[in-house]
């Protein structure tokens, strides 16, 4: 039998999701009029995404990327390569990158740079949990659920080798 991570519950799932739907509201209340196009960074991305997407009361559409990050074993390293790009156009459009963490932000600087040179009217980025201690690289988060710690974070999306994303609450691994 494989071994069980032991991992602790940080943030339960109840508060996760009264932090989403305070968000959706937040974000609604601040796009008023406008219609956003949300863009989820796979796979972490897809929970929070669709939690999100549920309560906003603004019109919107979803496109999906995938993103694939070179470095040593478990650091990212900058470099970020589009494993699947977007199906739509967004030039002109309102764009929220939706994605699980912020961690060294090397991923996400990269992304919204590129994101801009395709002209869309805006671009802003909406994390489900922002690591602020670990940041090499500067990105403008405008909406975050949580800060936590510089732990290993599993569930609501994040993995530890492709497993437990499907947790309902956010957890932390604890490696004896
Ligand atoms: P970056 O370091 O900000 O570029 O983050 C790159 C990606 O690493 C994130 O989108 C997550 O998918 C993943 N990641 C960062 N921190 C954690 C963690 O604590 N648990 C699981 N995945 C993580
Ligand atoms: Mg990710």
């Amino acid at each position: 039998m494989e071994k069980k991570a032991n991992i602790s519950v940080l943030i339960p799932q109840d508060e996760v999701e009264a932090k989403i739907r305070e968000l959706a509201e937040q974000i609604s209340r601040d796009h008023e009029g406008e219609t956003l196009h949300l863009i989820c960074i796979l796979k972490g991305g897809a929970y929070f995404m669709t939690e999100l997407s549920k309560y906003m009361t603004i019109p919107v559409t979803v496109g999906f990327m995938s993103l694939s990050s070179y470095g040593s074993g478990t650091e990212s390293s900058g470099i970020v390569k589009i494993t699947k790009d977007l199906d739509d156009n967004i030039e002109g459009r309102h764009v929220m990158v939706v994605e699980d963490i912020i961690d060294t932000g090397n991923t996400l600087s990269y992304l919204i740079d590129m994101l801009k040179t395709r002209k869309p009217a805006s671009v802003e980025l909406c994390t489900l949990l922002n690591k602020p201690e670990r940041r090499v690289k500067e990105v403008q988060v405008d909406y975050y659920g949580f800060i936590v710690p510089d732990k290993f974070i599993v569930g609501y999306g994040l993995d530890w080798d492709q497993k437990y994303r499907n947790l309902p609450y956010i957890g932390a691994v604890d490696f004896e």
